[in-house]
């Protein structure tokens, strides 16, 4: 399995993935904005093949509050069934997350989580040392609660 940086052309395959495994779906127009935006920041999870397996959208925060350290924010990570617990999510999160730190400087990266998400919670606690910050009341559109947590990049 290789890991590499998401181009314009991965649109496609990457909401693929998203739509078979996650609830929170997104307009082609927005994976673009990510891509073109921070470009450094979105990576792929191709098989030998270059199909996608898995994917990380992620941005820099936009609107920071006055005096607030620019960070990361992981947007959407999946990686499709049959190629789960080989270690793709890791290498996903942490190739994106040292980008963050050394092309934009973030001192942080935020995420949310469903409540009951247990595969990504112990991918973001367990595995990457990710702190729940808040948790933010029916966060989802079904009425689920989310775990808003952090990642301190400076340390
Ligand atoms: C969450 C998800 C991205 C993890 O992907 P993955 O490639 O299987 O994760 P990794 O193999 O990198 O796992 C790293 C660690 O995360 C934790 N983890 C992963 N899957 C887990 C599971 N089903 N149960 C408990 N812990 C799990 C483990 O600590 C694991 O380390 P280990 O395999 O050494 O025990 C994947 O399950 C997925 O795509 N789920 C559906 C989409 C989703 O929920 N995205 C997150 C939205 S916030």
């Amino acid at each position: 399995m290789n890991i590499r940086l998401a181009r314009v052309q991965d649109q496609q395959g990457m909401q693929a993935c998203n739509l078979q495994n996650l609830p929170e779906n997104y307009t082609m127009k927005y994976y673009l904005y990510h891509i073109a935006t921070w470009p450094a920041l979105s990576y792929v999870a191709e098989d030998s093949k270059g199909r996608i397996v898995g994917y990380i959208l992620a941005k820099m925060e936009e609107d920071l509050a006055e005096g607030e350290a620019p960070h990361g924010h992981v947007t959407s990570i999946s990686v499709l069934r049959s190629y789960r617990r080989l270690g793709l999510a890791k290498k996903l999160m942490i190739q994106s997350q040292d980008a963050m730190a050394t092309v934009y400087k973030a001192q942080y990266v935020s995420l949310h989580v469903r409540k009951s998400n247990r595969a990504a919670l112990g991918l973001y606690k367990d595995t990457l040392g990710f702190e729940m910050k808040k948790i933010e009341s029916k966060y989802y559109a079904d009425g689920e609660d989310a775990y808003a947590m952090n990642l301190d990049l400076t340390a």
